[in-house]
């Protein structure tokens, strides 16, 4: 489906805003910093491939399971299967308003590796599936570039109901949902983790910083590593950025390599 013009401009601000930070969108935002940071991004990215990994360990604790989360039995569920079937109605926040199908996530549920992006877009809400669009697409020549198949891994989102127009999930609807991708996670047991965009890392490792700053750094959830990449509509739009991309799955590529080697 076609953006408006609009909905590209939107799109355009949330990139530069993912990449850059919030700073470049403060009032009080310091020109000559948020130029410095534009000139910056090209050089720290270089760097940063040359970068040794530096795991960054947060007590990532169980705040995932926030205020906004509704309890019920899908907490004990014992397999994905279970749990889909008793979140797949959720109601729980406005969401599921606009929803045609849940997309809760698909793949191995015994994956190594889990990949987590921010929400369905009108393709996925019409499948019920995650990453079927031309984003997803990307993504799949993004994992088979560094040797996995979609059938090997885990894909999910953070949040399982089509936003409207595909805006961003607001934080009150990610803290809603993020306890159903706790659990999914805490099912899988992957290895890896690979934070797709922002929104992915902000919801998961509660990180404010922008995207620049987390990438190329291993962080941990729950004691799993996890590593923060583009968003592959981000990529579609920037394609300048795919060098960028490259450079943190490959280093990706190589600690699953080291972990399981
Ligand atoms: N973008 C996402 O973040 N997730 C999808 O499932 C599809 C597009």
């Amino acid at each position: 489906m076609k953006s408006s013009p609009k909905q590209k401009i939107i799109e355009a601000l949330k990139d530069q805003q993912a990449i850059f930070g919030d700073d470049l969108f403060e009032e009080k935002a310091n020109l000559k910093k948020s130029k410095t940071s534009a000139f910056e991004m090209e050089t720290t990215s270089r760097e940063d491939s040359s970068r040794r990994i530096a795991i960054v360990k947060e007590p990532v604790t169980k705040s995932l399971a926030s205020k906004n989360a509704v309890k019920g039995d899908w907490e004990k569920s014992q397999s994905l299967d279970k749990l889909n079937s008793l979140i797949c109605n959720c109601t729980n926040c406005v969401l599921h308003k606009g929803r045609n199908k849940f997309v809760f996530g698909s793949g191995n549920p015994n994956a190594d590796v889990m990949v987590i992006g921010e929400g369905p877009g009108a393709e996925e809400d019409k499948q019920g599936l995650p990453f079927v669009g031309r984003a997803g697409q990307l993504l799949t020549d993004i994992l088979k570039a560094i040797k996995f198949s979609r059938e090997e891994v885990f894909i999910g989102n953070i949040v399982k109901c089509r936003p409207p127009d595909n805006r961003t999930p607001l934080p009150e609807e990610m803290e809603t949902c993020i306890p159903y991708l706790a659990k999914q996670i805490e099912l899988i047991k992957p290895k890896l983790i690979l934070c797709l965009g922002l929104t992915a890392a902000k919801g998961l490792l509660k990180k404010k910083d922008s995207l620049t700053s987390l990438r190329g750094q291993v962080f941990e959830y729950e004691g799993i590593k996890t590593m923060v990449t583009f968003h592959p509509a981000a990529l579609l739009r920037n394609p300048n950025w795919k060098k960028d991309c490259w450079v943190d799955v490959q280093k990706f590529r190589k600690l699953y390599d080291e972990m399981v080697a």
